[in-house]
C-alpha cells in the first residue's frame, strides 16, 4: 500500500528520497512523486506507473532543497494519476498520505466555501488546504497539523512540508505506521524501517495520535494535545541485505526457498527435546492458556488459511472449540463470545487494517485476553496484542506471502502442541508431534527439490484462464491458499474447493480445458479423496496430483503425480504448501507477470 519518506539534511534530498521509495516498492503502488523545499520554495515532480518512471522526470530537471517529501500511491480516491499522485499541495504546504480520511466530503466543501480551489480528486488535498488555512490563520506548522490532525476522521500516516518554515517536516500518525529515522546532522520519516534502513537504523516508531517534528539537528514528538512525548529509540535489525534479492530472478523465488531457515528460526528457543518451552507467548501466557476454554481466530489473505488449518489442529489435539474469521466479517458483527475464549489475531504485517480493528474491537468483546502471531515486533498488532509470537520469518517483500505463511502455521503448530499438553493430550503423542515439527524445516527443503519438476507442470498450466484446487482437511485450507497464489501472481481464475463438495455444483464445471491440481497426502482421508479425484477423470479433467511418497493412488498418471515426502500428517500442511507456492511462481514467471508487485494488490493493506 502507499508509502512515505521524508528528510531534513544539509545534502540534497532529493536522492534520499527516490532511494527510500524503490526500498518501498514492494508494498504495491500505481504512482509515485516527490517534493522539495529549496531556496525558490517548494517543487513538486509526481508520476502515474513505476518509482523510475517519476526518477526519470525529476533527473531531466533536477532541484536542490535539503527538505523534502515523497511518496508511493495505491489510488483508493480518485485514479492513478498525476493529477492524484502525492505530495498534494495547497498554498505554501506540501502534503504525503497514507490511509483514508473518512469525513473528506465534509471538510472538502468547508474549504470550498472559503474559497479554497481543489485539483485532485484525493481525500489528501484535503488535508493540505485544511493546514495551509490553520498555516494563513497564524499557527506555526506544527501548530496547524495538530489542529488538523484533531479535524480528521479515519486512518493516516502523514509529512507536510511548508514553506513558512523551511527546515523542517512534521508527521503524524493514527491507524497507519510512521517511523523516525535519526542520522547524523540529519533526520528522516518513514511508513517504515525499510524505507530508511540505507541511511539509518536508529528509529522511533510512533504511537497512535503522535505528532513528530523533525530539522536537521533535533526529533520531537507530541501527542495529540501537543505534550512533548518521550518514545524510545530502537536500534532496527534489519540490514540493507535483508531486503536484496541475491542470486535470485524474483523476491518470491528467493522467499520461497528461505523457508526452511525461517521455520527453523520460528522453532528456535520455543520447542526442546522435552516439548514446547514455557511461556514463549509472553510471560503470563502458559497461564492464560491453561484457562483458555476457546478461541476465535481472526485474520485476512494468506494469514486466515493459516487460521483454518490451525483450527483444526487445536480442536483435535486440545479439543478446544475454534472458530475462524475473516477481520473484515468479524468487526462488524455481532459476535458470541463464550467465557473464556481466548481472541488470536495473525498478520505477517502487523498493520492489516481490518485485522488491526478487529483487535480493538475484540477488547470490547469481553475476552480471556489477546494473542497476536506476527511477523513484524514493533507493529502496532504486536504492541496491542496481550500476548505475542513473532513469526521471525525475516522481511517479506514479494506480495505474495510465502515464508510468512509457512512460519505462521509454525507458530500455530506451538500454539496447538501447548494447548494440547495443556488440556489433556496423551504425552507420548505430544512428544512425537514435538519431533514431527522440529523436522519441518527438513521437509520443506526437500519440497523445494521439486522445482525442475514443477517447472514442467506449470508449462502445461501457462495458457489456461482457469483452475480449481482440490484438498480435504487441513490440506483444504492449503488448497485454498494454493489457488490463491495462482491468481494473485498469475492473473489466473483459481477456486479451491474440499474435493467432496465437488460434486454438489462445481463438477459441472470440469472438462478437457479445466486443470484441477489436488493436495493427497497419506492419512486417513486419503481413500475418500480418491474418489472424488475419479470423479474428475471421470469428466476428463486435467488432473495433477501432489501426494505423499506413501500414498498408493488408483489410475496415477505418472506424468501428472509428483511426490514428496511430507514428513508426517501434522506437518503435512506446510510442507504440501510449498509445491503449490513453486507452481504459481513458475506460472507467473512463464506468463511474464510482475511476479512481486502484482497489479491492482498492496503488500500491506492499511485500508478498510
Ligand atoms: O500482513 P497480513 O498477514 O495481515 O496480510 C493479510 C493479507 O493481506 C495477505 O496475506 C494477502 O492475502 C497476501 N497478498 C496473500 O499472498
Amino acid at each position: 500500500m502507499c508509502g512515505i519518506v521524508a528528510a531534513v539534511a544539509q545534502r540534497d534530498v532529493a536522492p534520499i528520497l527516490i532511494e527510500g521509495l524503490k526500498a518501498l516498492e514492494y508494498r504495491g503502488y500505481d504512482s509515485a512523486g516527490l517534493a522539495v523545499l529549496g531556496a525558490n520554495g517548494i517543487r513538486r515532480v509526481r508520476a502515474k506507473g513505476k518509482v523510475r518512471e517519476m526518477e526519470s522526470l525529476y533527473l531531466a530537471d533536477p532541484f536542490p532543497g535539503g527538505t523534502g517529501i515523497a511518496h508511493t500511491r495505491w489510488a483508493t480516491h480518485g485514479v492513478p494519476s498525476e493529477i492524484n499522485a502525492h505530495p498534494q499541495a495547497a498554498g505554501r504546504v506540501a502534503v504525503v498520505h497514507n490511509g483514508i480520511i473518512e469525513n473528506h466530503v465534509t471538510l472538502r466543501s468547508e474549504l470550498q466555501a472559503r474559497g479554497r480551489v481543489f485539483t485532485s480528486e484525493t481525500d489528501t488535498e484535503v488535508i493540505a488546504h485544511l493546514i495551509d488555512d490553520l498555516i494563513g490563520q497564524g499557527h506555526g506548522l506544527r501548530e496547524a497539523v495538530l489542529a488538523a490532525a484533531r479535524r480528521l476522521e479515519g486512518a493516516y500516516a502523514i509529512a507536510v512540508i511548508s514553506q513558512s518554515e523551511p527546515d523542517r517536516v512534521v508527521g503524524a500518525r493514527r491507524g497507519a505506521p510512521l517511523v523516525i529515522g535519526l542520522g547524523i546532522g540529519e533526520n528522516f520519516l518513514g511508513s517504515d524501517v525499510q524505507a530508511l534502513i540505507k541511511v539509518t537504523n536508529r528509529v522511533i516508531y510512533l504511537e497512535e495520535d503522535d505528532i513528530a517534528e523533525i530539522s536537521r539537528e533535533a526529533a520531537t514528538t507530541y501527542t495529540l494535545d501537543g505534550r512533548p512525548a518521550h518514545r524510545a529509540i530502537h536500534q532496527s535489525e534489519l540490514t540493507a541485505d535483508a531486503v536484496e534479492r541475491g542470486e535470485y530472478r524474483h523476491y518470491m523465488q528467493k522467499e520461497i526457498f528461505e523457508q526452511p531457515r525461517a521455520v527453523a528460526d520460528t522453532l528456535e528457543g520455543r520447542i526442546g527435546a522435552n516439548g514446547v518451552l514455557p511461556n514463549i507467548f509472553g510471560s503470563d501466557g502458559d497461564r492464560l492458556l491453561e484457562r483458555a476454554c476457546g478461541l476465535h481466530i481472526v485474520a485476512c489473505g494468506t494469514s486466515y488459511h493459516a487460521g483454518l488449518v490451525a483450527k483444526i489442529w487445536i480442536e483435535q489435539l486440545a479439543r478446544l472449540p475454534v472458530s475462524v474469521e475473516v477481520a473484515s466479517e468479524y468487526r462488524y458483527r455481532d459476535v458470541v463470545v463464550p467465557a473464556a475464549t481466548l481472541f488470536v489475531a495473525v498478520s505477517q504485517s502487523g498493520e492489516t487494517a481490518d485485522t488491526l480493528a478487529a483487535l480493538r474491537e475484540s477488547r470490547r468483546r469481553g475476552y480471556l485476553g489477546s494473542l497476536a502471531l506476527c511477523n513484524v515486533p514493533e507493529s502496532s498488532l504486536v504492541r496491542e496484542a496481550d500476548l505475542k509470537l513473532m513469526t521471525r520469518a525475516g522481511p517479506e517483500i514479494g506480495v505474495a506471502s510465502t515464508k510468512a505463511f509457512t512460519t505462521q502455521l509454525t507458530a500455530f503448530a506451538l500454539l496447538a502442541l501447548q494447548l494440547g499438553h495443556m488440556h489433556g493430550l496423551d504425552g507420548e503423542r505430544y512428544r512425537a508431534l514435538c519431533a514431527e515439527l522440529m523436522h519441518l524445516p527438513r521437509a520443506i527443503e526437500s519440497a523445494l527439490a521439486l522445482e525442475p519438476a514443477i517447472e514442467t507442470m506449470a508449462a502445461r498450466l501457462v495458457h489456461r484462464q482457469h483452475a480449481l484446487f482440490l484438498g480435504r482437511g487441513t490440506q483444504y485450507a492449503v488448497a485454498m491458499e494454493g489457488a490463491l497464489k495462482l491468481k494473485e501472481i498469475s492473473y489466473i481464475h483459481a477456486e479451491a474447493y474440499p474435493a467432496a463438495e465437488l460434486k454438489h455444483g462445481p463438477l459441472a464445471l470440469v472438462d478437457e480445458n479445466m486443470p484441477v491440481i489436488a493436495v493427497a497426502p497419506n492419512n486417513e482421508l486419503l481413500d475418500k479423496l480418491q474418489s472424488n479425484l475419479q470423479e474428475v477423470r471421470a469428466r476428463g479433467g486435467e488432473l495433477y496430483v501432489i501426494a505423499d511418497r506413501g500414498a498408493t493412488l488408483e489410475h496415477e498418471d505418472a506424468a501428472r503425480t509428483l511426490r514428496l515426502d511430507a514428513g508426517g500428517s501434522f506437518i503435512a500442511p506446510a510442507v504440501f504448501t510449498v509445491p503449490l507456492q513453486l507452481l504459481a511462481y513458475h506460472v507467473a514467471v512463464l506468463r511474464g507477470t510482475d511476479v512481486d508487485q502484482p497489479r491492482n494488490l498492496a503488500k500491506s493493506v492499511t485500508v478498510e
